[in-house]
């Protein structure tokens, strides 16, 4: 069983896959600066797992919160903390190359002081922009139309560079596609502050009744109804396909490719109408819509080749997108305000 350091564990993805570590037997410690999060999401996990969870209220641009953090020497880095939101990103750009490049940057030197050579990090769709080709393999053209994801694709280089210097360095970089639901037990969930960004958050909020109506962001879109079309994954799934990275950058060693950059998605595009028809299904009534013009940067039709995670990690995602909505629903019906409430 291994020590992992998990940067941004407090946040969305992170609390569920701390969740999912410690009950795959991992020991997790913790670095938040709680920027877009809350300190109970690692008090529900660790009531729902009885486990411990250590935690240091830091942030991964501080060398000293860092070495702090590193003191014991983990095992292997998860490394989530950054800012994610592509809007902002164009708004307040350098507050991303800080955020996310600076702070990978002063993260590995970090790693390197503490003799830790394994780290899994999220990258994200975002590194394909407008695809040529569907399903996207990882071998696709990189490109992005936005400061948040050119940080994606400057720390995957970062990463590149880093792992030839140093053949010890194990770099996996999971590109995550679409993650929405929550824990099952609904404990545990995504909690945007402000207007969601996002389509999930954004319609479970139609459904709780903080928002009027959903707008469907274009329906001349050359998709099968004529809006967007993600491969949206349940938070749960991409938990397990970052257990699985842990379990083989451990196992393997030496013989996995560095830095190796992996697709987590289940393969299948869903449409914006179809996510309200899914969503309007688990909350019980249908949820309003109205159609709107296209959002500037947004590609037709995005989804995963997901076979390399299969061969290589062994993984595959198993939730549909009815347990999606089902859980992202429980999540908000018990949370109508996320954790603030
Ligand atoms: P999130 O905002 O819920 O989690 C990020 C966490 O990092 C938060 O808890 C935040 O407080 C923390 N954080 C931010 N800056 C920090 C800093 N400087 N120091 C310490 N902590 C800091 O977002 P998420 O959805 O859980 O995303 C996690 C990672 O996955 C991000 O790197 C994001 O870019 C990436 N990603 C997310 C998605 C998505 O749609 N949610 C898709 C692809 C990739
Ligand atoms: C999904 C679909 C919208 C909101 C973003 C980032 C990506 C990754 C995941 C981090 C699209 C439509 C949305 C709304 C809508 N994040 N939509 N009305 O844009 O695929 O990906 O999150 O790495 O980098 O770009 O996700 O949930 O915003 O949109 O119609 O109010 O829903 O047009 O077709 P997206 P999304």
């Amino acid at each position: 069983m291994a020590h992992v350091f998990v940067t941004g564990g407090a946040g969305f993805i992170g609390s569920h896959t701390v969740l999912v570590l410690l009950e795959a037997g991992h020991r997790v410690t913790v670095l938040d600066n709680l920027c877009n999060a809350s300190e109970a999401a690692l008090e529900r996990v660790r009531a729902l797992t009885g486990k411990p969870v250590a935690f240091v209220q830091g942030d991964v641009r501080s060398p000293q919160d860092l070495d702090r953090a590193l003191a014991d020497r983990p095992d292997a880095v998860i490394h989530f903390a950054g800012l994610k939101a592509v809007g902002e990103s164009v708004e307040k750009p350098l507050a991303y190359y800080d955020n996310n490049v600076n702070g990978t940057l002063r993260l590995l030197e970090a790693m390197a002081r503490a003799g830790c050579k394994r780290m899994v990090f999220s990258s994200s769709a975002t590194v394909y922009g407008e695809p040529d080709a569907l399903p996207i393999r990882e071998d696709a053209p990189l490109r992005t139309t936005n400061p948040y994801g050119r940080t994606k694709l400057v720390i995957e280089d970062m990463l590149r560079d880093a792992a030839a210097a140093d053949k010890n360095l194990r770099a996996v970089m999971l590109r995550y596609f679409n993650p929405v639901g929550a824990h099952p037990s609904g404990q545990i969930g995504e909690d945007p502050r402000g207007a969601p960004n996002n389509l999930m958050p954004y319609v479970m909020q139609v459904a709780v009744g903080r928002r009027d109506k959903l707008s469907v962001f274009g329906g001349d879109y050359p998709t099968k109804d004529g809006t967007g079309v993600r491969d949206y994954i349940h938070v749960m799934d991409l938990a397990r396909g970052h257990v699985a990275a842990i379990d083989r950058i451990v196992a393997l060693n030496d013989a996995l490719p560095s830095p190796f950059a992996v697709n987590l998605g289940t393969g299948r595009g869903y449409s914006v109408l179809e996510i309200v028809k899914a969503a309007s299904a688990a909350v019980g009534r249908a949820l309003p819509y109205a159609i709107v013009a296209r959002r500037p940067g947004d590609a037709a039709a995005v989804y995963a080749d997901p076979t390399l995670a299969k061969a290589q990690l062994g993984w595959e995602a198993k939730l549909g997108i009815d347990e999606m909505c089902r859980d992202a629903w429980k999540w908000q019906q018990q949370n109508p305000n996320g954790y603030s409430a």
